[in-house]
């Protein structure tokens, strides 16, 4: 045969195949979530979550030291609190006082360098496990009404020392008040993460398990996108930016890359993506059972997720991710 172009030259060997790699991974394009509970001395393992834990603040302290030094340096803080301190306001997600503000300040206060962006929605503060304040006649979530209790809630964040807030409850016109809010308020340096396009999705199920934020009644199809739909993921990414987002997020990632590479070719934000607990249950759960290689499939679904066009990735891999990267 006689080939004018032979495209197995440039993966001939591993130094061509790095040199002509179009994406790399790398531990600054992580950001890890973690799940912060009450007590002291408690880390417990999230059973749809292997190997993935809650801790007190005392343990998260400990963690998060260990975190930086394995080169993790942003966090995405949530918290699960006693059900007697949800209600229908979820009010409790602005208490000063409040478990995910004294994390920040332990948090900054043991690793100030560390970047908190912080989880903005009402759900693990709700009697009924919804994203939103709801209308008791009708089951609706109340839009406005909520957007105002994201704005307090921010405010705290802020407040206690956070760098980012971040959004993830998909309410129409939040990030315009957040930003406005932090604007009047002398926060004009926090940033936001929108939640830009966040779809129902039943891959948020092992995260509902850790945080016990299942919704009560109903489902979150009235304010989370449809799977169905691609060009709506572009109006709501688009009116977040406008709005004053600092970086869009899409959610979930791996079956959404075709969303993060529409969206990456519009904005000219940072782009980030979410791998969320289910896609890392599913990873989890056929290693244990010897059917995919664990360490591979984490470096291959990051990097896909970058290469489809997110510029920073949320994962729960994070610190296995930043050890493998280090080899
Ligand atoms: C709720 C929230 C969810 C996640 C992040 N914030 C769950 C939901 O919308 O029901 C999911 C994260 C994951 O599954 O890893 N505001």
């Amino acid at each position: 045969m006689y080939l004018q172009h032979r495209n197995r030259i440039l993966r001939r060997s591993q130094p061509i195949r790095d040199l002509v790699a179009e994406t790399t991974l790398s531990s600054n394009d992580f950001i890890l979530p973690i799940f912060i509970t009450e007590g002291k001395n408690v880390v417990e393992e999230i059973p749809s979550m292997p190997n993935y834990f809650r801790r007190s603040l005392d343990e998260t302290v400990k963690e998060v030291k260990e975190l930086w030094s394995v080169g993790i340096k942003a966090l995405n803080t949530y918290v699960k609190i006693s059900n007697h301190l949800k209600d229908n306001t979820g009010k409790e997600a602005w208490n000063p006082n409040g478990l995910m503000q004294q994390a920040i300040k332990a948090i900054k206060d043991a690793v100030p360098e560390m970047l908190i962006m912080t989880d903005v929605a009402l759900d693990p503060f709700s009697k009924y496990g919804h994203d939103g304040i709801v209308d008791e006649k009708t089951g609706y979530i109340l839009n406005d009404e909520t957007v105002n209790a994201l704005t307090l809630m921010s405010l705290s964040h802020a407040e206690a020392g956070a760098d980012f807030v971040a959004p993830s409850d998909m309410m129409d016109g939040r990030i315009g008040a957040i930003r406005k809010a932090f604007e009047e308020n002398n926060f004009s340096n926090v940033g936001i993460m929108t939640y830009g396009a966040k779809y129902a999705s039943c891959f948020y199920g092992p995260f509902r398990d850790a945080l016990d934020s299942a919704p009560g009644f109903g489902d979150k199809k009235t304010y989370q996108m449809n799977f169905a739909n691609r060009r709506e993921a572009i109006n709501e990414v688009m009116k977040d930016v406008e709005e004053g987002a600092d970086i869009v997020m899409i959610k979930p990632a791996m079956a959404y890359l075709d969303i993060i590479r529409e969206v990456k070719n519009v904005v000219t934000v940072p782009v980030s993506a979410y791998q969320v607990s289910g896609e890392y249950a599913m990873i989890k759960a056929a290693a244990h059972n010897g059917w995919i290689d664990e360490n591979k499939a984490i470096i291959e679904s990051l990097t896909a997720i970058k290469r489809a066009g997110a510029d920073l990735i949320l994962t729960y891999f994070a610190k296995p991710a930043a050890k493998l990267l280090a080899e």
